[in-house]
Order: structure tokens, then sequence, then C-alpha cells
């Protein structure tokens, strides 16, 4: 295991640890919206903008506790696109994370409760002061957060989404898609940890930069692995863009050029981090991650 996947593993430890604590059991009736809610979010995933968080945090050496509080508010609302993503009325998918998706291992009904309750519970988790001390740095990430999960960000490009599988886009419109649907909530984890920090202007601005062509190479890659990878690796389904006629850059461009222009955004993500010591190394690292990565 290389430097950077032993990081993401240990990161991955430390999120589902805090994910463990606020997703307690409950008594009946409600305890099926919590096993739901846990078997959503528990156990599964890359955590990669939990890792985001935390090694955008390291750089204005924000404590733990607060990047860890606010990286698993980050990969609570993840998980609630999620289950929502896989609906019937979205992308009908029947395995997420190599196993049933929620609606399959509960029903429908539970899938919805249990996306709108991760959302909400991402809130409270930002909201309580364990995250940090100052209410001002606290209610910015909660504004921010709003901001890239909602209409215009992530619930806004899956509505765009929706419309590439009825029309043909060009490239111009799918970007605008990709930026929001998954670009928003990248954004958001990397620039959080700035907000933790109180960081100056200019870092924010390098965070931002390198998470917009971040966010744009990984969906990339996403479509390109829906067309070249398998159901073992990525433990979803593959070959469903086609099949629903969905436009993405993959199907524009070639999977070639899509996935040249996918290096093409890492190598232009990590310029943005000149302003950073060797400390940014893990995010410099997890800008090539994103593009090789085969799950
Ligand atoms: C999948 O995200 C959905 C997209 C936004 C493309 P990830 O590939 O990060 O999924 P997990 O968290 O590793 O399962
Ligand atoms: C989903 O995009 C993005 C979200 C906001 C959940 P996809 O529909 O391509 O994600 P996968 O391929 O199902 O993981
Ligand atoms: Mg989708
Ligand atoms: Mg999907
Ligand atoms: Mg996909």
């Amino acid at each position: 295991m290389d430097a950077l996947q032993q990081a993401m593993a240990s990161a991955a430890v430390d999120v589902e640890t805090v994910l463990q604590q606020v997703l307690v059991s409950e008594d009946e009736p409600e305890r099926r919206l919590l096993d739901s809610m846990r078997y959503a979010a528990l156990g599964g995933g890359k955590r990669l903008r939990p890792f985001l968080v935390l090694e955008s945090a390291r750089q204005f050496n924000v404590s733990r506790k607060s990047a860890l509080r606010t990286a698993a508010a980050v990969e609570l609302v993840h998980c609630y696109s999620l289950v929502h993503d896989d609906l019937p009325a979205m992308d009908d998918d029947d395995l997420r994370r190599g196993k049933p998706t929620v609606h399959k291992a509960f029903d429908e009904a539970t899938a919805i409760l249990a996306g709108d309750a991760l959302l909400t519970l991402a809130f409270q988790v930002l909201a309580n002061d364990a995250t940090h001390s100052n209410p001002d740095v606290r209610c910015e990430l909660v504004l921010e957060l709003a901001r890239a999960g909602g209409a215009h960000g992530m619930v806004g490009g899956q509505m765009i989404d929706l419309a590439a599988a009825e029309r043909d886009m060009d490239i111009g419109e799918i970007t605008r898609l990709q930026r929001l649907k998954t670009g928003a909530l990248i954004a958001f984890s990397c620039e959080a940890g700035a907000i933790l920090g109180r960081a100056a202007e200019p870092a924010r601005e390098a965070l931002r930069g390198f998470a917009h062509d971040l966010g744009l190479a990984f969906q990339i890659v996403d479509d390109l692995l829906d067309v070249e990878g398998s159901t073992e690796e990525t433990g979803k389904a593959v070959g469903k863009d086609a099949a629903h006629g969905k436009a993405t850059f993959v199907s524009i461009l070639g999977p070639e050029r899509a996935r040249a222009q996918a290096r093409m955004l890492a190598d232009q993500a990590v310029s943005h981090l000149a302003i950073f010591d060797e400390k940014a190394d893990f995010l410099r690292d997890v800008a090539r991650f994103v593009v090789e990565r085969r799950n």
C-alpha cells in the first residue's frame, strides 16, 4: 500500500467512528429508519470527500475533531445523494458499494426517508458546537454545505442529469451538469478546511481552483468506469449511462479523449496548489488517484 492509500484508509477508519457515533440505533418504530441510514452510510465507499476535508483542514492546523465532524457531515450528504440517485424514479439501481441498494434491502419509502434523515443529520452535526467553538465558523459551514447540496449545487445537477437522458447536450452543458452534480460537494469538501481554519483568501482561492478541476475529472472518470469498469471493482452496475442514452463526456468525446481530458484536469488541479508546501502532497496525490482509480 502506498502512502496515499494508507492515509485514505486511516481517514476512512476515523470518519467511520464519527459516523457510528452520530448514527446511534433507536427503539422501534424508528429503528428501521436508523438501520437503513446505517446501512447506507457505514462500512463502504472510498470516503474521498472526507479525505479532502481532512487534508484541506490539515493545511491550516485545524483540530482533528473539527475536521472529522465536518468530514462526516459531507459524507452524510453524499450517502443521502447516492440513496436517492439509486431509487427507481432516478437511476433505478440494485447494487451500490457492492451490496443491494437501500430500496432493495429495505423498501422504497424507507430509502426516501433514510435519504431525508441523512441530509438533515449532516446539518445537525455541523451546527453542533462540538464541531467548532466559533458559531460564525459553524454558520459558514452550514451555509456553504447548503449551497453545495441544493438547487444550485448537487440537486440542481441531478435535475439536469435527468434531462441528459432525454436530449442531446453539448460539452458546455455537460460540463455544467457535472460541476453541479458532483463538483459542488467536492468543492465544499476542499473549501471546508479553509473555513474551519479561517484561512486567508489566496489559500481559499487556490483550494477552490483545485476542487473545480478535481470535481470535473472525478465525474469524467465515473462516466469512464461506467463504460470500461467492472461491477466487481466498482461495486455498482456498469453500462447504465449508454443503456439510458445518457449524454456524458464519454458519449461525446469517446473514452480516449475523455481520459485525456480527465488527466489534463488533474494536472491543472495540482497546479492550483503551488502556494502550498509539501504538506499538501496528499492533495496532489489524490488528483492522480482520482484519474487512475478503478472503483
Ligand atoms: C459516486 O461517488 C457518485 C458520484 C458522485 C460520481 P463515489 O465514487 O465517491 O462513491 P463512493 O462514495 O466511493 O461509493
Ligand atoms: C450521481 O451520479 C451523482 C450524485 C449526485 C449522487 P451517477 O448517477 O453517475 O453516480 P453513480 O454512477 O450511480 O455512482
Ligand atoms: Mg445518477
Ligand atoms: Mg447513478
Ligand atoms: Mg455514474
